[in-house]
């Protein structure tokens, strides 16, 4: 039995590369193994939410999580900030966590360039309180998609650090996970880059079948048909990688035979592949509505999940504290 740790920003809608990067995965691993699935709400605030747009942010993230399968009669589901361990274990990672190295990660400079006028100590140490999310459960294995590869990378480094540093085998080195074996990006709709929450080329869980439609057909392609034989190009392979997620293998090789023959029709390949996006989505959104209208139960699954973060978390941060040195009087 492994351990699994996921996150998800509380900053917007769940999109479909949330779902095929990290939570179908963790369904898949969510009866076997001890899961723990949270909402990282601390980590929003590196872009300053409002107080009053923060719990409402929190709330939809928890229900759209729910509404994809996760059981929280089975994997522990959490709200980061309801277990202040972490904080700890952020603390004491920090100490070996190097400026240099954290000013190399991608995402930091990522970040930089997007909000120039906000960059924050907590930007900076973002990869130290990912990775203390992941160890402070003891994990071994996280799903997740491409874009938190070199995160996870940086986990493990954190983990092996602290073992040399303190002559322990504590913390196991986590794997980003996923069943394909490689991690995935699902890119967005715009011709480049990936499905983000912000980046508007995004299709969202909660998007009507009617808003699905009309993004779809209005994704990027080329503005001509294919030459025979001739590999796709970016904004077509991006449809066709999203196709291979969503659609039928057999739907896949009609359109990619389609286009090596020069013939494909995109409007035809994008209606098809709307369809197929919407099949995925719908139940989810019509979970998504039931469940967040309800809020007993929105906040027994909360309360249990810290409960239950909490023991394993505590139990962590008392050995981590006595690894390091601190001793009762
Ligand atoms: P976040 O909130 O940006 O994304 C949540 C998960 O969705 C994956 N993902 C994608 N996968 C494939 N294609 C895409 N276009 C795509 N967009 C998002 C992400 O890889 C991620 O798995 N730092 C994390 C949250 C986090 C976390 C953690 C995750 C905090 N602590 C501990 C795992 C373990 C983040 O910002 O993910």
């Amino acid at each position: 039995m492994e351990t699994v740790v996921s996150g998800i920003r509380s900053t917007g809608n769940l999109h479909l590369g949330n779902y095929f990067g990290a939570i179908r995965n963790f369904l898949k691993m969510q009866k076997e193994n001890n899961c723990f699935f949270f909402i990282a709400d601390y980590h929003s605030l590196t872009t300053h939410p409002k107080p009053a747009d923060l719990h409402a942010n929190i709330r939809q993230v928890l229900s759209e999580y729910l509404a994809c399968g996760i059981d929280p009669e089975v994997a522990t589901v959490y709200v980061q900030s309801d277990v202040p361990e972490v904080t700890e274990l952020y603390l004491l990672l920090n100490m070996n966590a190097y400026v240099g190295e954290l000013e190399r990660t991608v995402s930091f400079k990522e970040k930089i360039r997007k909000q120039p006028d906000n960059i924050n100590a907590g930007l900076l140490t973002y990869p130290v309180l990912m990775a203390a999310d992941i160890i402070i459960h003891r994990a071994n294995k996280v799903p997740v998609g491409q874009d938190q590869a070199q995160h996870l990378e940086m986990t493990r480094r954190f983990a092996r650090r602290f073992n040399t540093m303190y002559g322990v085998e504590y913390f196991p080195e986590p794997d980003a996970y996923n069943f394909g074996r490689k991690l995935i990006k699902i890119p967005g709709l715009d011709g480049s880059g990936k499905m983000g929450k912000s980046e508007g080329n995004g299709i969202f869980l909660a998007d009507t079948p009617g808003e699905i439609r009309k993004k779809v057909i209005r994704a990027v392609t080329d503005t001509g048909p294919a030459t025979p034989g001739e590999k796709p190009s970016v904004p077509v392979q991006n449809l066709f990688t999203i196709m291979n997620v969503v659609s039928d293998p057999s739907t896949v090789k009609y359109f990619r035979e389609q286009h090596s023959l020069g013939v494909i029709r995109y409007g035809d390949m994008k209606k098809q592949l709307a369809e197929d996006i919407i099949k995925v989505t719908e139940p989810v959104r019509e979970r998504i509505n039931q469940i967040s209208s309800d809020s007993a139960y929105l906040a027994r699954v909360v309360a249990e999940g810290a409960e239950k973060a909490r023991a394993s978390a505590s139990r962590t941060i008392r050995e981590v504290r006595e690894i390091i040195g601190y001793r009762p009087f």
